[in-house]
Protein backbone atom coordinates (compact mmCIF):
# COMPACT_ATOMS: atom_id res chain seq x y z
CA UNK A 1 0.00 0.00 0.00
CA UNK A 2 1.74 3.11 -1.43
CA UNK A 3 1.56 6.29 1.54
CA UNK A 4 1.47 9.51 0.43
CA UNK A 5 3.45 11.36 3.44
CA UNK A 6 6.04 13.36 3.16
CA UNK A 7 8.80 12.30 5.93
CA UNK A 8 9.61 14.62 8.76
CA UNK A 9 13.19 14.80 8.55
CA UNK A 10 14.37 14.20 4.95
CA UNK A 11 17.66 14.59 5.21
CA UNK A 12 18.73 12.68 7.87
CA UNK A 13 16.45 9.54 6.83
CA UNK A 14 18.21 9.85 2.85
CA UNK A 15 21.50 10.02 4.95
CA UNK A 16 20.56 7.06 6.55
CA UNK A 17 19.05 5.19 3.57
CA UNK A 18 22.42 6.42 1.43
CA UNK A 19 24.13 4.26 3.88
CA UNK A 20 22.55 1.06 3.24
CA UNK A 21 23.09 1.93 -0.61
CA UNK A 22 26.44 3.06 0.06
CA UNK A 23 27.28 -0.98 1.34
CA UNK A 24 26.97 -1.85 -2.62
CA UNK A 25 29.62 0.27 -3.65
CA UNK A 26 30.24 -1.26 -7.27
CA UNK A 27 26.91 -2.27 -7.67
CA UNK A 28 25.74 1.46 -7.43
CA UNK A 29 28.53 2.55 -9.36
CA UNK A 30 27.74 0.32 -12.33
CA UNK A 31 24.21 0.89 -11.81
CA UNK A 32 25.10 4.85 -12.45
CA UNK A 33 27.33 4.05 -15.46
CA UNK A 34 25.04 1.56 -17.29
CA UNK A 35 22.31 4.16 -16.72
CA UNK A 36 23.97 6.98 -18.39
CA UNK A 37 24.97 4.82 -21.04
CA UNK A 38 21.25 4.05 -21.87
CA UNK A 39 20.22 7.94 -21.58
CA UNK A 40 22.75 9.07 -23.79
CA UNK A 41 21.52 6.02 -26.32
CA UNK A 42 18.43 7.55 -25.99
CA UNK A 43 18.66 11.11 -27.52
CA UNK A 44 21.90 9.79 -29.46
CA UNK A 45 19.57 9.18 -33.04
CA UNK A 46 18.26 12.33 -33.27
CA UNK A 47 21.96 13.83 -33.63
CA UNK A 48 22.76 11.27 -36.15
CA UNK A 49 19.30 12.48 -38.44
CA UNK A 50 20.28 16.12 -38.94
CA UNK A 51 23.67 15.19 -40.66
CA UNK A 52 22.06 12.46 -42.43
CA UNK A 53 19.27 14.13 -43.69
CA UNK A 54 21.49 17.41 -44.46
CA UNK A 55 23.61 15.00 -46.16
CA UNK A 56 21.23 13.37 -48.25
CA UNK A 57 19.43 16.75 -49.28
CA UNK A 58 22.67 18.08 -50.50
CA UNK A 59 22.51 15.20 -52.63
CA UNK A 60 20.94 16.77 -55.97
CA UNK A 61 21.19 13.58 -57.95
CA UNK A 62 19.89 10.76 -56.12
CA UNK A 63 21.38 8.03 -58.78
CA UNK A 64 25.09 9.58 -57.35
CA UNK A 65 23.88 8.94 -53.58
CA UNK A 66 26.44 7.42 -51.95
CA UNK A 67 25.44 4.32 -50.52
CA UNK A 68 28.17 4.04 -48.46
CA UNK A 69 27.45 6.86 -46.59
CA UNK A 70 23.77 5.36 -46.19
CA UNK A 71 24.96 2.49 -44.63
CA UNK A 72 27.44 3.95 -42.25
CA UNK A 73 24.89 6.09 -40.53
CA UNK A 74 22.17 2.80 -40.48
CA UNK A 75 25.19 0.96 -39.03
CA UNK A 76 25.59 3.55 -36.51
CA UNK A 77 21.95 3.76 -35.62
CA UNK A 78 22.13 -0.06 -35.11
CA UNK A 79 25.16 0.30 -33.06
CA UNK A 80 22.94 3.05 -30.77
CA UNK A 81 20.20 1.03 -30.80
CA UNK A 82 21.72 -2.07 -29.58
CA UNK A 83 23.80 0.05 -26.58
CA UNK A 84 20.44 1.22 -25.66
CA UNK A 85 18.91 -2.50 -25.06
CA UNK A 86 21.86 -3.79 -23.54
CA UNK A 87 22.11 -0.95 -20.95
CA UNK A 88 18.42 -0.86 -20.87
CA UNK A 89 18.57 -4.47 -19.83
CA UNK A 90 22.15 -4.25 -17.30
CA UNK A 91 21.00 -1.14 -15.37
CA UNK A 92 17.10 -2.27 -14.54
CA UNK A 93 19.03 -5.94 -13.95
CA UNK A 94 21.60 -3.72 -11.93
CA UNK A 95 18.54 -1.63 -10.14
CA UNK A 96 16.83 -4.76 -8.90
CA UNK A 97 20.02 -6.09 -6.98
CA UNK A 98 20.91 -2.96 -5.14
CA UNK A 99 17.19 -2.90 -4.22
CA UNK A 100 16.96 -6.30 -3.38
CA UNK A 101 20.01 -6.35 -1.11
CA UNK A 102 19.30 -3.06 0.46
CA UNK A 103 15.80 -4.04 1.40
CA UNK A 104 17.05 -7.14 2.90
CA UNK A 105 19.42 -5.55 4.76
CA UNK A 106 17.35 -3.14 6.23
CA UNK A 107 14.95 -5.79 6.90
CA UNK A 108 17.07 -7.76 8.65
CA UNK A 109 18.37 -4.88 10.71
CA UNK A 110 15.11 -4.00 11.39
CA UNK A 111 13.75 -7.25 12.88
CA UNK A 112 17.46 -7.75 14.76
CA UNK A 113 16.70 -4.68 16.77
CA UNK A 114 12.88 -6.00 16.96
CA UNK A 115 14.38 -8.37 19.08
CA UNK A 116 16.15 -6.17 21.56
CA UNK A 117 12.97 -3.59 22.04
CA UNK A 118 11.29 -4.25 25.35
CA UNK A 119 7.86 -5.45 26.31
CA UNK A 120 7.13 -2.01 26.94
CA UNK A 121 7.34 -0.70 23.07
CA UNK A 122 5.09 -3.53 22.07
CA UNK A 123 2.57 -2.65 24.66
CA UNK A 124 2.52 0.99 23.42
CA UNK A 125 1.98 0.20 19.42
CA UNK A 126 -0.60 -1.83 17.43
CA UNK A 127 0.92 -4.85 16.04
CA UNK A 128 -0.53 -4.26 12.70
CA UNK A 129 1.39 -0.66 12.86
CA UNK A 130 4.65 -2.84 12.92
CA UNK A 131 3.43 -5.22 10.43
CA UNK A 132 3.06 -2.12 7.90
CA UNK A 133 6.48 -1.25 8.43
CA UNK A 134 7.56 -4.41 7.10
CA UNK A 135 5.38 -4.87 4.71
CA UNK A 136 4.68 -1.73 2.86
CA UNK A 137 7.20 0.92 4.09
CA UNK A 138 9.07 -1.85 3.12
CA UNK A 139 7.87 -2.36 -0.60
CA UNK A 140 7.74 1.18 -0.84
CA UNK A 141 11.16 1.78 -0.49
CA UNK A 142 11.78 -1.60 -2.88
CA UNK A 143 9.54 0.00 -5.56
CA UNK A 144 11.64 3.24 -5.10
CA UNK A 145 14.85 1.81 -5.46
CA UNK A 146 13.98 -0.38 -8.01
CA UNK A 147 11.60 2.33 -10.53
CA UNK A 148 11.63 5.26 -9.52
CA UNK A 149 15.44 6.32 -8.84
CA UNK A 150 16.27 5.06 -12.03
CA UNK A 151 14.22 6.99 -13.87
CA UNK A 152 14.49 9.78 -11.93
CA UNK A 153 17.98 9.84 -12.43
CA UNK A 154 17.91 8.89 -16.02
CA UNK A 155 14.62 11.84 -16.69
CA UNK A 156 17.36 14.09 -15.05
CA UNK A 157 19.90 12.95 -17.60
CA UNK A 158 17.89 12.64 -20.45
CA UNK A 159 16.17 16.37 -19.84
CA UNK A 160 19.83 18.15 -19.40
CA UNK A 161 21.19 15.59 -22.24
CA UNK A 162 18.16 16.66 -24.75
CA UNK A 163 18.21 20.35 -24.06
CA UNK A 164 22.29 20.35 -24.46
CA UNK A 165 21.73 19.34 -28.20
CA UNK A 166 18.84 21.18 -28.64
CA UNK A 167 20.78 24.16 -27.88
CA UNK A 168 23.58 22.99 -29.68
CA UNK A 169 21.23 22.35 -32.96
CA UNK A 170 19.47 25.65 -32.43
CA UNK A 171 20.02 28.33 -29.23
CA UNK A 172 16.63 30.77 -30.72
CA UNK A 173 14.63 27.15 -30.95
CA UNK A 174 15.41 26.71 -27.36
CA UNK A 175 14.05 29.74 -26.53
CA UNK A 176 10.22 28.84 -27.35
CA UNK A 177 10.89 25.37 -25.23
CA UNK A 178 11.89 27.49 -22.67
CA UNK A 179 9.01 29.71 -22.36
CA UNK A 180 6.93 26.71 -22.08
CA UNK A 181 9.08 24.49 -19.45
CA UNK A 182 7.84 26.83 -16.58
CA UNK A 183 3.98 26.12 -17.74
CA UNK A 184 5.20 22.46 -18.17
CA UNK A 185 6.48 22.08 -14.48
CA UNK A 186 3.49 24.57 -12.73
CA UNK A 187 1.08 22.21 -14.20
CA UNK A 188 1.96 19.42 -13.51
CA UNK A 189 2.92 20.50 -9.56
CA UNK A 190 -0.38 21.54 -9.74
CA UNK A 191 -2.56 18.42 -10.71
CA UNK A 192 0.12 16.06 -8.79
CA UNK A 193 -0.92 17.97 -5.82
CA UNK A 194 -4.58 17.06 -6.47
CA UNK A 195 -4.18 14.15 -7.07
CA UNK A 196 -1.76 13.49 -4.07
CA UNK A 197 -4.48 13.99 -2.10
CA UNK A 198 -7.31 11.92 -3.83
CA UNK A 199 -4.49 9.44 -3.11
CA UNK A 200 -4.29 9.90 0.32
CA UNK A 201 -8.12 9.73 0.25
CA UNK A 202 -8.04 6.42 -1.22
CA UNK A 203 -5.09 4.63 0.35
CA UNK A 204 -7.47 5.78 4.06
CA UNK A 205 -10.40 3.95 2.35
CA UNK A 206 -8.56 1.09 1.39
CA UNK A 207 -6.93 0.76 5.26
CA UNK A 208 -10.43 0.60 6.39
CA UNK A 209 -11.87 -1.30 3.98
CA UNK A 210 -8.98 -3.99 4.68
CA UNK A 211 -9.21 -3.21 8.87
CA UNK A 212 -13.19 -3.86 8.08
CA UNK A 213 -12.17 -7.28 6.60
CA UNK A 214 -9.56 -8.40 8.79
CA UNK A 215 -11.98 -7.85 11.97
CA UNK A 216 -14.69 -9.48 10.25
CA UNK A 217 -12.50 -12.80 9.62
CA UNK A 218 -11.55 -12.92 12.72
CA UNK A 219 -14.79 -12.37 15.05
CA UNK A 220 -16.79 -14.66 12.45
CA UNK A 221 -17.80 -16.92 15.83
CA UNK A 222 -18.92 -13.42 17.15
CA UNK A 223 -20.57 -12.53 13.76
CA UNK A 224 -22.57 -15.66 12.94
CA UNK A 225 -23.80 -15.95 17.18
CA UNK A 226 -25.26 -12.72 17.16
CA UNK A 227 -26.83 -13.16 13.88
CA UNK A 228 -24.85 -10.31 12.43
CA UNK A 229 -24.02 -11.26 8.59
CA UNK A 230 -26.58 -8.50 7.46
CA UNK A 231 -25.62 -5.12 9.27
CA UNK A 232 -21.85 -6.70 8.17
CA UNK A 233 -22.63 -6.63 4.63
CA UNK A 234 -24.07 -3.18 4.93
CA UNK A 235 -21.36 -2.01 6.32
CA UNK A 236 -18.83 -3.65 3.73
CA UNK A 237 -20.95 -2.27 1.21
CA UNK A 238 -20.86 1.23 2.47
CA UNK A 239 -16.74 0.53 2.52
CA UNK A 240 -16.27 -0.94 -0.13
CA UNK A 241 -18.29 2.05 -1.96
CA UNK A 242 -16.25 4.90 0.12
CA UNK A 243 -12.86 3.30 -1.57
CA UNK A 244 -14.08 3.10 -5.15
CA UNK A 245 -15.20 6.68 -5.39
CA UNK A 246 -12.07 7.31 -3.97
CA UNK A 247 -9.90 5.71 -6.60
CA UNK A 248 -11.69 6.38 -9.25
CA UNK A 249 -10.87 10.57 -8.28
CA UNK A 250 -7.27 9.23 -7.92
CA UNK A 251 -7.34 7.66 -11.15
CA UNK A 252 -8.66 10.33 -12.78
CA UNK A 253 -6.02 12.64 -11.44
CA UNK A 254 -3.35 10.71 -12.30
CA UNK A 255 -4.77 10.33 -15.44
CA UNK A 256 -5.32 13.45 -17.44
CA UNK A 257 -1.44 14.46 -15.99
CA UNK A 258 0.48 12.71 -19.61
CA UNK A 259 -2.45 13.88 -21.83
CA UNK A 260 -1.90 17.72 -20.56
CA UNK A 261 1.53 17.67 -20.60
CA UNK A 262 1.40 16.29 -24.16
CA UNK A 263 -0.94 18.37 -25.31
CA UNK A 264 1.56 21.71 -23.45
CA UNK A 265 4.28 20.12 -25.32
CA UNK A 266 2.08 20.37 -29.17
CA UNK A 267 1.58 23.70 -28.54
CA UNK A 268 5.71 23.84 -27.68
CA UNK A 269 5.74 21.11 -30.88
CA UNK A 270 3.81 23.47 -33.60
CA UNK A 271 5.40 26.93 -32.26
CA UNK A 272 9.03 25.56 -32.98
CA UNK A 273 8.11 24.01 -36.05
CA UNK A 274 6.68 27.23 -37.57
CA UNK A 275 9.77 29.36 -36.36
CA UNK A 276 12.20 26.75 -37.16
CA UNK A 277 10.86 27.26 -41.15
CA UNK A 278 10.98 30.40 -40.95
CA UNK A 279 14.94 30.40 -39.70
CA UNK A 280 15.29 27.51 -42.29
CA UNK A 281 13.99 30.48 -44.94
CA UNK A 282 16.24 32.80 -43.45
CA UNK A 283 19.14 30.19 -43.98
CA UNK A 284 19.52 30.38 -40.41
CA UNK A 285 18.92 26.74 -40.02
CA UNK A 286 19.03 23.35 -41.99
CA UNK A 287 16.30 20.62 -42.91
CA UNK A 288 18.39 18.11 -41.21
CA UNK A 289 18.68 20.49 -37.55
CA UNK A 290 15.25 21.17 -37.76
CA UNK A 291 14.48 17.61 -38.22
CA UNK A 292 16.51 16.59 -35.37
CA UNK A 293 14.96 19.32 -33.19
CA UNK A 294 11.37 18.34 -33.35
CA UNK A 295 12.02 14.63 -32.70
CA UNK A 296 13.55 15.94 -29.39
CA UNK A 297 11.04 18.61 -28.76
CA UNK A 298 8.54 15.80 -28.96
CA UNK A 299 9.96 13.55 -26.68
CA UNK A 300 10.12 16.85 -24.53
CA UNK A 301 7.30 16.09 -22.51
CA UNK A 302 7.76 12.76 -20.81
CA UNK A 303 11.06 13.40 -18.66
CA UNK A 304 9.24 16.47 -17.09
CA UNK A 305 6.29 14.32 -16.28
CA UNK A 306 8.18 11.36 -15.30
CA UNK A 307 10.67 13.75 -13.23
CA UNK A 308 7.40 15.20 -10.92
CA UNK A 309 5.53 12.04 -10.76
CA UNK A 310 8.52 9.74 -9.53
CA UNK A 311 9.23 12.32 -6.93
CA UNK A 312 6.37 11.73 -5.22
CA UNK A 313 7.04 7.89 -5.05
CA UNK A 314 10.79 8.71 -3.80
CA UNK A 315 9.20 10.89 -1.46
CA UNK A 316 6.79 8.51 -0.06
CA UNK A 317 9.68 5.92 -0.15
CA UNK A 318 11.62 8.23 2.15
CA UNK A 319 8.38 8.61 4.54
CA UNK A 320 8.31 4.90 4.95
CA UNK A 321 11.82 4.55 5.64
CA UNK A 322 11.55 7.43 8.14
CA UNK A 323 9.35 4.81 10.08
CA UNK A 324 11.03 1.89 9.84
CA UNK A 325 14.23 3.70 11.06
CA UNK A 326 12.11 5.08 14.07
CA UNK A 327 11.88 1.87 15.36
CA UNK A 328 16.03 1.41 14.98
CA UNK A 329 16.44 4.43 16.59
CA UNK A 330 14.13 3.23 19.83
CA UNK A 331 15.69 2.56 22.79
CA UNK A 332 16.63 -1.27 23.27
CA UNK A 333 15.76 -3.12 26.65
CA UNK A 334 18.66 -2.65 28.90
CA UNK A 335 20.68 -6.17 28.22
CA UNK A 336 23.35 -5.88 30.78
CA UNK A 337 24.86 -7.87 28.44
CA UNK A 338 28.51 -7.79 30.23
CA UNK A 339 26.94 -8.86 33.62
CA UNK A 340 28.89 -12.34 34.61
CA UNK A 341 26.09 -12.23 37.64
CA UNK A 342 24.68 -16.17 37.83
CA UNK A 343 22.56 -18.05 40.11
CA UNK A 344 22.95 -21.77 40.43
CA UNK A 345 20.09 -23.10 38.67
CA UNK A 346 19.59 -26.58 40.53
CA UNK A 347 19.25 -24.92 43.75
CA UNK A 348 15.87 -23.16 44.83
CA UNK A 349 15.91 -19.69 46.15
CA UNK A 350 13.98 -16.89 47.48
CA UNK A 351 12.12 -14.08 46.03
CA UNK A 352 12.17 -11.05 47.75
CA UNK A 353 9.89 -7.38 46.79
CA UNK A 354 11.02 -4.50 48.60
CA UNK A 355 9.09 -1.31 48.80
CA UNK A 356 8.28 -1.82 45.09
CA UNK A 357 6.56 0.91 43.28
CA UNK A 358 5.94 0.83 39.67
CA UNK A 359 2.93 2.46 37.07
CA UNK A 360 3.01 1.65 33.09
CA UNK A 361 2.69 5.53 32.80
CA UNK A 362 4.38 7.61 35.64
CA UNK A 363 1.31 9.85 36.34
CA UNK A 364 -0.59 6.43 37.41
CA UNK A 365 0.83 3.98 39.67
CA UNK A 366 -0.79 0.81 39.73
CA UNK A 367 1.99 -1.28 42.80
CA UNK A 368 2.45 0.77 45.22
CA UNK A 369 5.10 -0.38 48.34
CA UNK A 370 4.82 -3.95 47.65
CA UNK A 371 7.06 -5.80 49.78
CA UNK A 372 6.70 -9.75 50.35
CA UNK A 373 9.09 -12.66 50.50
CA UNK A 374 8.65 -16.16 48.81
CA UNK A 375 10.94 -18.23 50.22
CA UNK A 376 12.83 -21.12 48.55
CA UNK A 377 10.24 -23.53 47.06
CA UNK A 378 7.43 -21.55 48.73
CA UNK A 379 3.90 -21.09 46.46
CA UNK A 380 3.21 -17.31 46.74
CA UNK A 381 -0.63 -16.87 44.96
CA UNK A 382 -1.91 -13.55 44.20
CA UNK A 383 -5.68 -13.03 44.48
CA UNK A 384 -7.62 -9.78 44.20
CA UNK A 385 -9.94 -8.66 41.95
CA UNK A 386 -9.61 -7.33 37.80
CA UNK A 387 -7.10 -4.66 37.38
CA UNK A 388 -5.64 -4.98 40.91
CA UNK A 389 -2.20 -5.58 39.89
CA UNK A 390 -1.31 -8.96 39.56
CA UNK A 391 0.06 -9.14 36.48
CA UNK A 392 1.94 -6.14 37.22
CA UNK A 393 3.74 -8.20 40.12
CA UNK A 394 4.91 -11.07 36.82
CA UNK A 395 5.93 -8.80 34.53
CA UNK A 396 7.88 -6.88 37.28
CA UNK A 397 9.93 -9.94 38.17
CA UNK A 398 10.65 -10.96 34.74
CA UNK A 399 11.60 -7.36 33.95
CA UNK A 400 9.50 -6.91 31.25
CA UNK A 401 9.06 -3.94 33.40
CA UNK A 402 11.40 -2.10 35.50
CA UNK A 403 10.72 -0.93 39.04
CA UNK A 404 9.99 2.59 39.45
CA UNK A 405 11.03 2.62 43.26
CA UNK A 406 11.73 -0.15 45.73
CA UNK A 407 14.06 -3.46 44.65
CA UNK A 408 13.35 -6.94 43.70
CA UNK A 409 15.68 -9.28 44.88
CA UNK A 410 16.23 -13.46 43.71
CA UNK A 411 18.45 -15.25 45.88
CA UNK A 412 19.58 -12.01 47.43
CA UNK A 413 21.15 -10.51 44.15
CA UNK A 414 18.98 -7.36 42.65
CA UNK A 415 17.37 -8.73 39.56
CA UNK A 416 18.94 -5.66 38.00
CA UNK A 417 22.67 -7.24 38.27
CA UNK A 418 21.61 -10.40 36.11
CA UNK A 419 22.20 -10.01 32.30
CA UNK A 420 18.51 -10.60 30.89
CA UNK A 421 19.29 -13.78 29.85
CA UNK A 422 20.30 -15.28 33.06
CA UNK A 423 17.78 -13.40 34.80
CA UNK A 424 15.09 -14.99 32.43
CA UNK A 425 17.01 -18.17 32.15
CA UNK A 426 15.86 -18.76 36.14
CA UNK A 427 12.08 -17.57 35.47
CA UNK A 428 9.45 -20.23 33.18
CA UNK A 429 6.08 -18.34 33.10
CA UNK A 430 2.21 -20.21 31.76
CA UNK A 431 -0.19 -17.09 30.82
CA UNK A 432 -3.69 -17.69 30.20
CA UNK A 433 -3.05 -17.05 26.53
CA UNK A 434 -0.96 -20.17 24.48
CA UNK A 435 1.29 -19.24 21.71
CA UNK A 436 2.56 -22.22 20.21
CA UNK A 437 4.25 -21.86 16.94
CA UNK A 438 4.64 -23.99 13.53
CA UNK A 439 6.53 -27.00 13.39
CA UNK A 440 5.79 -30.49 15.27
CA UNK A 441 4.68 -31.19 18.98
CA UNK A 442 8.09 -31.81 20.44
CA UNK A 443 9.73 -29.03 18.46
CA UNK A 444 7.15 -27.01 20.60
CA UNK A 445 7.90 -28.12 24.02
CA UNK A 446 12.06 -28.21 23.26
CA UNK A 447 11.11 -24.42 22.64
CA UNK A 448 11.80 -24.33 26.58
CA UNK A 449 15.28 -25.57 26.06
CA UNK A 450 16.73 -26.00 22.72
CA UNK A 451 19.03 -28.46 24.00
CA UNK A 452 16.81 -31.08 25.49
CA UNK A 453 16.72 -34.55 24.24
CA UNK A 454 13.70 -36.70 22.90
CA UNK A 455 13.43 -38.23 25.95
CA UNK A 456 13.66 -35.08 28.04
CA UNK A 457 10.69 -33.40 26.04
CA UNK A 458 8.71 -36.93 26.58
CA UNK A 459 9.67 -37.09 30.47
CA UNK A 460 8.74 -32.93 30.44
CA UNK A 461 5.16 -33.88 28.89
CA UNK A 462 4.59 -36.74 31.27
CA UNK A 463 5.28 -34.62 34.46
CA UNK A 464 2.59 -31.97 32.70
CA UNK A 465 -0.01 -34.63 32.00
CA UNK A 466 0.32 -33.98 28.50
CA UNK A 467 1.58 -37.08 27.57
CA UNK A 468 -1.67 -38.86 27.08
CA UNK A 469 -3.48 -36.90 24.96
CA UNK A 470 -0.58 -36.41 22.72
CA UNK A 471 -0.01 -39.92 22.54
CA UNK A 472 -3.68 -40.27 21.14
CA UNK A 473 -3.17 -37.85 18.34
CA UNK A 474 -2.27 -39.73 15.07
CA UNK A 475 1.23 -38.67 14.80
CA UNK A 476 1.71 -38.86 18.32
CA UNK A 477 4.73 -36.18 19.49
CA UNK A 478 5.51 -35.57 15.12
CA UNK A 479 1.62 -34.21 15.26
CA UNK A 480 2.27 -30.68 13.10
CA UNK A 481 0.36 -27.88 15.21
CA UNK A 482 -0.43 -24.89 12.64
CA UNK A 483 -1.78 -21.34 13.22
CA UNK A 484 -1.21 -21.50 16.67
CA UNK A 485 -2.10 -24.86 17.52
CA UNK A 486 -5.65 -23.88 15.99
CA UNK A 487 -5.74 -28.00 15.80
CA UNK A 488 -5.83 -28.82 19.38
CA UNK A 489 -8.38 -27.45 21.71
CA UNK A 490 -7.46 -24.95 24.48
CA UNK A 491 -6.78 -26.98 27.08
CA UNK A 492 -4.38 -29.08 24.84
CA UNK A 493 -2.24 -26.03 24.01
CA UNK A 494 -2.16 -25.22 27.52
CA UNK A 495 -0.72 -28.37 28.63
CA UNK A 496 1.16 -27.92 26.23
CA UNK A 497 2.38 -24.73 27.23
CA UNK A 498 3.51 -26.93 30.87
CA UNK A 499 5.60 -29.04 29.62
CA UNK A 500 7.10 -26.52 27.22
CA UNK A 501 8.13 -25.05 30.81
CA UNK A 502 8.90 -28.27 32.40
CA UNK A 503 11.19 -28.90 30.11
CA UNK A 504 13.25 -25.59 30.72
CA UNK A 505 13.36 -26.61 34.61
CA UNK A 506 13.01 -23.12 35.94
CA UNK A 507 13.95 -22.15 39.67
CA UNK A 508 10.78 -19.81 39.95
CA UNK A 509 7.57 -20.27 38.41
CA UNK A 510 4.66 -18.02 37.62
CA UNK A 511 1.31 -19.16 36.30
CA UNK A 512 -1.18 -16.14 35.31
CA UNK A 513 -4.32 -17.56 35.41
CA UNK A 514 -2.98 -20.78 33.37
CA UNK A 515 -6.83 -22.90 34.09
CA UNK A 516 -8.57 -19.75 33.40
CA UNK A 517 -10.02 -20.49 30.33
CA UNK A 518 -10.48 -24.36 30.23
CA UNK A 519 -13.29 -26.87 31.68
CA UNK A 520 -12.79 -28.35 34.87
CA UNK A 521 -11.93 -31.75 33.86
CA UNK A 522 -8.81 -30.76 31.67
CA UNK A 523 -8.70 -27.83 34.41
CA UNK A 524 -8.03 -30.59 36.63
CA UNK A 525 -5.62 -32.37 34.58
CA UNK A 526 -3.67 -28.70 34.18
CA UNK A 527 -3.50 -28.36 38.17
CA UNK A 528 -1.83 -32.08 38.58
CA UNK A 529 0.72 -31.11 35.88
CA UNK A 530 1.59 -27.89 37.67
CA UNK A 531 1.17 -28.55 41.28
CA UNK A 532 4.16 -31.77 40.16
CA UNK A 533 6.09 -28.91 38.59
CA UNK A 534 5.84 -26.03 41.67
CA UNK A 535 7.25 -28.76 44.01
CA UNK A 536 10.68 -28.55 42.62
CA UNK A 537 9.98 -24.13 42.11
CA UNK A 538 10.15 -21.20 43.69
CA UNK A 539 6.18 -20.96 42.31
CA UNK A 540 4.09 -17.76 41.92
CA UNK A 541 0.42 -18.34 41.16
CA UNK A 542 -2.00 -15.95 40.01
CA UNK A 543 -5.57 -17.39 39.82
CA UNK A 544 -9.14 -17.35 40.36
CA UNK A 545 -10.27 -20.54 41.45
CA UNK A 546 -9.62 -21.62 45.07
CA UNK A 547 -8.68 -24.92 44.30
CA UNK A 548 -5.70 -23.50 42.90
CA UNK A 549 -4.94 -21.25 45.68
CA UNK A 550 -6.33 -22.86 48.78
CA UNK A 551 -2.60 -25.04 49.10
CA UNK A 552 -0.42 -22.03 48.71
CA UNK A 553 2.03 -21.30 51.38
CA UNK A 554 1.11 -17.75 51.40
CA UNK A 555 -1.98 -16.02 49.94
CA UNK A 556 -1.59 -12.05 48.98
CA UNK A 557 -4.38 -10.14 48.42
CA UNK A 558 -3.88 -7.29 46.41
CA UNK A 559 -6.16 -4.67 46.10
CA UNK A 560 -5.40 -1.00 44.29
CA UNK A 561 -1.78 -2.38 43.75
CA UNK A 562 -1.55 -2.86 47.42
CA UNK A 563 -1.46 -5.86 49.54
CA UNK A 564 -4.04 -5.52 52.14
CA UNK A 565 -4.04 -9.20 53.49
CA UNK A 566 -1.77 -11.87 53.04
CA UNK A 567 -1.28 -15.39 55.33
CA UNK A 568 -2.62 -19.12 54.68
CA UNK A 569 -5.81 -19.88 53.95
CA UNK A 570 -6.82 -20.31 57.05
CA UNK A 571 -5.42 -17.69 58.95
CA UNK A 572 -7.08 -15.62 56.22
CA UNK A 573 -10.40 -17.08 56.66
CA UNK A 574 -10.26 -16.57 60.16
CA UNK A 575 -9.48 -13.47 59.60
CA UNK A 576 -13.16 -12.47 58.18
CA UNK A 577 -11.43 -10.10 55.99
CA UNK A 578 -11.46 -9.42 51.97
CA UNK A 579 -10.31 -12.55 51.39
CA UNK A 580 -13.16 -14.45 53.39
CA UNK A 581 -15.70 -12.12 51.73
CA UNK A 582 -14.18 -13.38 48.43
CA UNK A 583 -14.29 -17.04 49.11
CA UNK A 584 -17.63 -16.86 51.38
CA UNK A 585 -20.30 -18.91 49.07
CA UNK A 586 -18.31 -19.97 46.16
CA UNK A 587 -15.35 -21.63 45.09
CA UNK A 588 -14.64 -18.94 42.38
CA UNK A 589 -12.94 -15.49 43.52
CA UNK A 590 -14.16 -13.18 40.40
N1 LIG B 1 0.61 -2.23 29.30
C1 LIG B 1 -0.07 -1.46 30.13
N2 LIG B 1 -0.04 -0.12 29.98
C2 LIG B 1 -0.71 0.70 30.82
N3 LIG B 1 -1.45 0.27 31.84
C3 LIG B 1 -1.55 -1.06 32.06
C4 LIG B 1 -0.86 -1.99 31.22
N4 LIG B 1 -1.14 -3.24 31.66
C5 LIG B 1 -1.94 -3.08 32.72
N5 LIG B 1 -2.19 -1.78 32.97
C6 LIG B 1 -2.99 -1.23 34.09
O1 LIG B 1 -2.41 -1.66 35.28
C7 LIG B 1 -3.38 -2.05 36.22
C8 LIG B 1 -3.10 -3.45 36.75
O2 LIG B 1 -3.18 -4.37 35.70
P1 LIG B 1 -2.87 -5.91 35.87
O3 LIG B 1 -2.81 -6.48 34.51
O4 LIG B 1 -1.69 -6.08 36.74
O5 LIG B 1 -4.19 -6.42 36.61
P2 LIG B 1 -4.54 -7.88 37.09
O6 LIG B 1 -4.61 -7.83 38.57
O7 LIG B 1 -3.62 -8.85 36.49
O8 LIG B 1 -6.01 -8.05 36.51
P3 LIG B 1 -6.72 -9.34 35.86
O9 LIG B 1 -7.22 -10.17 37.00
O10 LIG B 1 -7.85 -8.78 35.09
O11 LIG B 1 -5.72 -10.03 35.02
C9 LIG B 1 -4.71 -1.93 35.50
O12 LIG B 1 -5.32 -0.77 35.98
C10 LIG B 1 -4.39 -1.79 34.06
O13 LIG B 1 -5.27 -0.92 33.45
MG1 LIG C 1 -3.84 -10.32 34.99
Amino acid sequence: MKNFSKPKDMKNTFNMLLKYLGTEKKLMFSFIIFLIINSLASFAPSMITAPLIDELVAVKNFKNLAINTLIKYIIILAVIALVGVISNYAYNFLALKLSQKTVNRIRKDLFARMKYLPIRYFDSIAHGEIMSRFTNDMDNISDALNNSLPQLISSFITLIGTLAVMIYLSPILVLVTCLMLPLMLKSSSMILNMSRQSFRDQQKNLGILNGFIEETMEGQKVVKVFCYEKNIKTKFDECNENYRSAAAKSQIYSGIIMPIMFNINNINYALSTAIGAVLILLNQLTIGRLTSFLQLARQFARPVADLSSQFTTVQSALAGAERIFEIMNEQPENQNIESQVKLDENILHDVKFSNVTFGYLPEKIVLKNISFTAKPGEKIALVGSTGAGKTTIANLITRFYDTIDGSIEIGGINIKKFSLKNLRGLIGMVLQDTHLFDGTIIENIRYGRLNATDEECIEAAKLSNADSFIKRLPHGYNTVIHEDGNNLSQGQRQLLNIARVAVSSPAILIFDEATSSVDTRTEELIENGMNKLMSKCTTFVIAHRLSTIKNANTILVIENGEIIEHGSHNDLINEHGRYYQLCSGQYELK
